[in-house]
């Protein structure tokens, strides 16, 4: 019995996504993501959360239509990036930022403004969103650098709520 559940605490630890929540401010400015330019993150993020979702959470900006460049995230692998979807069916993730994909000359200028083929930083930060194809709902926001699972964030809901004032971008930027 204790064998068992020694068995499933590891499990358990080994299945669940490492992956931080930010959810002030503070703790966005602190984790270094999407800023300062060329990376395009943070403004990339304040645009879609101010553009994309409504108060209700429901998407004004259609992934799996790719537009502005959002496309199908796999969440594959070992160790997926995201916490693995159990109903793939009525959820997908999608990502959104690679300025090198067609759509993504649809994003505002702001947002593509520094990008260069010959420098990666300009390019490496992405949102990412979990999608609920029946409603067109959006449940989780996050933020990644290139999908590396320690630069990888979700964002909370205070956060959430501070992205959505019109002086957002402003703030995080000081
Ligand atoms: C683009 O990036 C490369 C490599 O960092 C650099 O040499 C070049 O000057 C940059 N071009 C522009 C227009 O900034």
């Amino acid at each position: 019995m204790h064998l068992l559940f020694r068995f499933i605490l590891v499990l358990s630890v080994v299945l669940t996504s490492a992956l931080r929540t930010l959810d002030s401010d503070q703790e966005l400015r602190d984790s270094g993501f999407g800023r300062p330019p060329p990376r395009h993150g943070l403004k990339l993020l304040v645009w879609y959360v101010q553009n994309c979702v409504d108060n209700n959470m429901l998407a004004l900006c259609h992934p799996t239509k790719g537009e502005y460049g959002f496309h199908w995230f796999q969440n594959r692998g070992p160790r997926p990036l995201l916490p693995p979807l159990k109903d793939k069916k009525q959820y997908g993730y999608y990502t959104i930022g690679n300025l090198n994909s067609p759509h993504a000359r649809d994003l505002p200028y702001e947002v593509r403004k520094y990008y260069n083929h010959s420098n990666p930083l300009t390019n490496m930060d992405r949102v990412l969103v979990k999608y609920n194809h029946n409603n067109k709902g959006i449940g989780e926001i996050y933020i990644s650098a290139h999908y590396k699972e320690k630069e990888t964030y979700m964002i909370g809901p205070n956060l959430l709520v501070s992205l959505r004032q019109p002086t957002a971008l402003i703030c995080m930027e000081m």
